[in-house]
């Protein structure tokens, strides 16, 4: 059935992945990324070690493999990007979701780039440890050249070359389209990543003091289970790797075939995620075993066991202190690097799809538009001496603020508001092996707002009260506050723009409920209903 209104706009045809295979590996890649390699060790380690798995499981199963499905349902029966997808599920106003959505992954691509690029540094620079004898000194006053909070617009060329280079390459990958470019970048980088990562992991396990690095990674500290804030951790840390709520799994599911699988696919990529986040935390922890151990001190006397430091700090640190150290180095940041580099692409193409349907642009132009300008954008914001710190503050809000609010709103107007869950439930169950109960539209509808929308509230206040990181108040207005007034006026503005395209231009599905199959009434049977009356 065609849902197309008589336009005159011919429909280019829908880009598609190849096959199950080649959505499997990039919607891994794009969940596979900085979030599991310099996040995840060191917020399960801060909140509770071995007890954080269990907040984390919840809610990976209350709400990262529901959203999964929710996103992986609306993009596959709307087809298309967030915008169009949200349009035509719940009308015109719905849009502005979409774009909300959008607009977090444009903040998160343009500061997303960064990190890989410092990884890319790093990577080279492992090969003859330039980083020497301090690593903390290298980051901040040789390659970040770090200056005070505010909006510096002297740039630093260390981090300004690999950071045009990664948007050079990125844009060329996204101009490719979905199968040539972004399938093919993931078919390669994939298993190569597995392969680099895994042999890190087992290198980490026979340095000495790596069992220590793993009893501090799982001893569990069963106290932290009743802190709501590790709960908050545990949901915000699924949301942002699984990579759900902002467009991403709508943006990937569109490209899929229009019979396709959704829930099993769904689950092995929420299975091959965690797997690899639990790699990571055992990797990461026996190598800081061996860092205290070289010290003769505890873990938990060890700094920097997080994100940036964790990263560029610590490990380049223990690269120095090992034996065969610029190999681990090189598989370290060259595992940062590719990780990082599938989930950007998953991040941007969210961007680049919902520009290329609304303004009727080609995969190329939307590369070289809308690519560009985030390009001079992002070398803008975080090639120059402030870039560190903007940086830091705007994954702060685009993350906690910005992708929560966007999964409460998404689920609020979704599932209360418009009432679709049975519609999408049906959908899932229609196309899918691994049928999903009703279970999953009272998670998706119930648990799902009311724990998010809790969490939003208490990050809100918490940020608005106690600030973050000890920065300035005007800065925190300017760069995190900022961030989210551009994602909202970004959002309306887009929606209000003019369709180049028509929206509702799609193969759509047959309407939901479907309508019974009429059998003929067998020869004498009553005209009467069993109430009595005319049927
Ligand atoms: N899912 C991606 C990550 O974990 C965005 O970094």
């Amino acid at each position: 059935m065609s849902g197309a209104k008589g336009s005159g706009v011919t429909e280019r045809p829908r880009e598609q992945w190849t096959g199950q295979v080649g959505f499997i590996l990039a919607a891994i890649g794009s969940a596979v990324g900085l979030g599991n390699i310099w996040r995840f060790p060191g917020v399960a380690y801060e909140n509770g070690g071995g007890a954080f798995l269990i907040p984390y499981l919840v809610a990976l199963i209350t709400a990262g493999i529901p959203i999964l499905f929710l996103d992986y349902a609306i993009g596959h029966r709307f087809r298309g990007s967030a915008p169009a997808a949200f349009r035509r599920l719940g009308g015109r106003w719905l849009e502005g979701l979409g774009w909300f959505q959008v607009m977090v992954a444009f903040v998160i691509g343009l500061y997303y780039t960064a990190v890989i690029a410092w990884a890319l540094s790093y990577f080279v620079f492992s090969f003859d440890l330039r980083w020497g004898d301090d690593p903390a000194t290298f980051l901040t006053a040789d390659y970040l050249q770090v200056g005070d909070p505010g909006l510096s617009f002297q740039f630093v060329p260390s981090v300004l070359i690999p950071l045009v280079l990664v948007w050079v390459v990125t844009l060329v990958v996204l101009g490719a389209g979905v199968a040539r470019g972004v399938q093919r970048a993931n078919v390669i980088f994939l298993p190569l990543l597995v392969v680099a990562f895994l042999v890190l992991v087992v290198r980490a396990l026979f340095l000495d003091g790596a069992a220590d690095g793993l009893n501090a990674f799982f001893t569990p500290n069963w106290q932290a289970l009743g802190d709501p804030n590790v709960w908050i951790a545990a949901y915000s840390q699924i949301f942002f790797s699984l990579s759900i709520a902002f467009g991403i799994m709508i943006t990937y599911a569109s490209y899929r075939k229009r019979r396709a699988n959704l829930t099993t696919p769904g689950l092995v990529v929420a299975f091959a995620n965690s797997s690899f986040e639990i790699l990571a935390g055992i990797g990461v922890f026996a190598t800081l075993g061996f860092f205290a151990f070289q010290q003769g001190i505890a873990i938990d006397e060890l700094e920097g066991l997080t994100g940036v430091g964790l990263s560029f700090i610590t490990f380049p640190a223990i690269v120095s202190q090992m034996p065969g150290g610029p190999i681990f180095g090189v598989l370290f940041f060259g595992s940062l690097t590719m990780a990082g580099f599938t989930s950007l692409l998953s991040v941007l193409q969210v961007v680049s799809a919902g520009f290329q349907e609304k303004f009727g642009l080609t995969a190329r132009q939307a590369a070289i538009r809308v690519g560009g300008v985030s390009a001079i954008l992002s070398v803008l914001l975080f090639s120059t001496t402030t870039g560190l710190l903007a940086l830091d503050v705007a994954d702060q809000w685009a993350n906690n603020v910005g992708i929560v609010a966007s999964a409460v709103i998404m689920t609020v107007l979704v599932l209360w508001v418009l009432r679709k869950g049975p519609e999408l439930r049906y959908h899932l169950n229609a196309v899918s092996t691994f049928k999903v109960g009703g279970i999953w539209v009272v998670l998706v509808g119930g648990l799902a707002p009311v724990v998010l929308g809790y969490m939003l509230i208490s990050r809100i206040v918490t940020l608005t009260a106690e600030g973050y990181g000890g920065l300035p108040a005007w800065y925190l207005v300017l760069i995190g506050w900022g961030t989210i007034i551009v994602v909202i006026i970004g959002a309306v503005v887009l929606t209000l723009l003019r369709w180049r395209s028509d929206p509702e231009r799609f193969t759509a599905w047959p309407p939901y409920p479907p309508t019974p199959v009429e059998h003929p009434a067998p020869p004498g049977a009553s005209t009467r209903s069993p109430d009595g009356g005319a049927s």
